[in-house]
């Protein structure tokens, strides 16, 4: 038989009184899939993320992640989930090590398993050298990585990113997916959310959302086919002026 998707949204819409943030969002993303929404700002994209890490409920619809459902079981969903929302809290104060150490007490991660894959995540991060700085010291690209790292403290098998590159220079956005990639490799699912289209171009599927509903969904390939453009930008930008014409 086959397994469950490892997130699914049923028919999901989400209102902020007259607001429709998310409108009727159906799709299902695979275990082992890197799986990219991209959208111009307020398409949703935040929303989705939070309707399927329990910040938010749906106001219809389902939404399951490694098939339970999220309003439900909250508490099964936590323990297989990582989110890192788009502005993820660092303690500017405490160091590299500390932001860990506190994410992973919170996690309830400790000894030492937790001392092992501190060290590992530094090592696969490249930011052992910087261990001792304050979290506010460090560059963007660094902060990113920080913060990718207190997301995986607990070993989560389902990882749910917002923007997680946003400002971040192109050389260190490269490392940060070379990250991903390698977590990827291990058996993690990813669902990020980006604005920048190369990076969505790395992701097996792209779902375009555009006004809370999804106007696509398939591999990069096929949206450029499509559209018959040559950038995965290019199609977008296609997609959206059909919509609005
Ligand atoms: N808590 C809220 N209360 C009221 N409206 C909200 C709330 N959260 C989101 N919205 C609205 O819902 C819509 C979708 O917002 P959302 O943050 O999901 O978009 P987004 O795609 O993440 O945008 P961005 O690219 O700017 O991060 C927007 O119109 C936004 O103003
Ligand atoms: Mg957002």
């Amino acid at each position: 038989m086959p397994s469950s998707p490892a997130i699914e949204l049923r028919h999901v819409t989400r209102r902020f009184g007259t607001v429709t943030a998310v409108d009727g969002l159906s799709l299902s993303v695979a275990a082992g899939e890197v799986f990219g929404l991209v959208g111009p700002d307020g398409a949703g994209k935040t929303t989705t993320l939070r309707m399927l890490t329990g910040l938010l409920d749906p106001t219809e619809g389902q939404v399951l992640v490694g098939g339970d459902e999220v309003s439900t079981h909250l508490d099964q969903v936590k323990d297989k989930i990582g989110y890192m929302a788009q502005r993820f809290g660092l303690y500017t104060d405490l160091t590299v090590e500390e932001n860990m150490a506190f994410y992973a007490d919170l996690f309830g991660v400790t000894g030492g398993d937790r001392d092992a894959l501190m060290v590992r995540l530094l090592a696969m991060t490249r930011m052992a050298p910087f261990r001792t700085r304050p979290a506010g010291k460090l560059s963007g690209g660094m902060k990113q990585k920080l913060a990718l790292m207190c997301t995986l403290l607990h070993h989560p098998r389902i990882l749910f990113l917002d923007e997680p590159t946003n400002g971040v220079d192109p050389l260190s956005r490269r490392d940060f997916w070379v990250i991903l990639d390698e977590l990827v490799a291990q058996g993690l699912t990813l669902m990020v959310s980006t604005a920048y289209l190369d990076e969505a171009e790395r992701c097996h599927r792209v779902g375009l959302l555009h006004h809370g509903r999804l106007i696509h969904c398939d591999s990069p390939a096929a949206l450029k086919q499509l559209y018959g453009a040559s950038t995965l930008e290019a199609a977008f930008v296609a997609a959206i002026e059909r919509q609005a014409a």
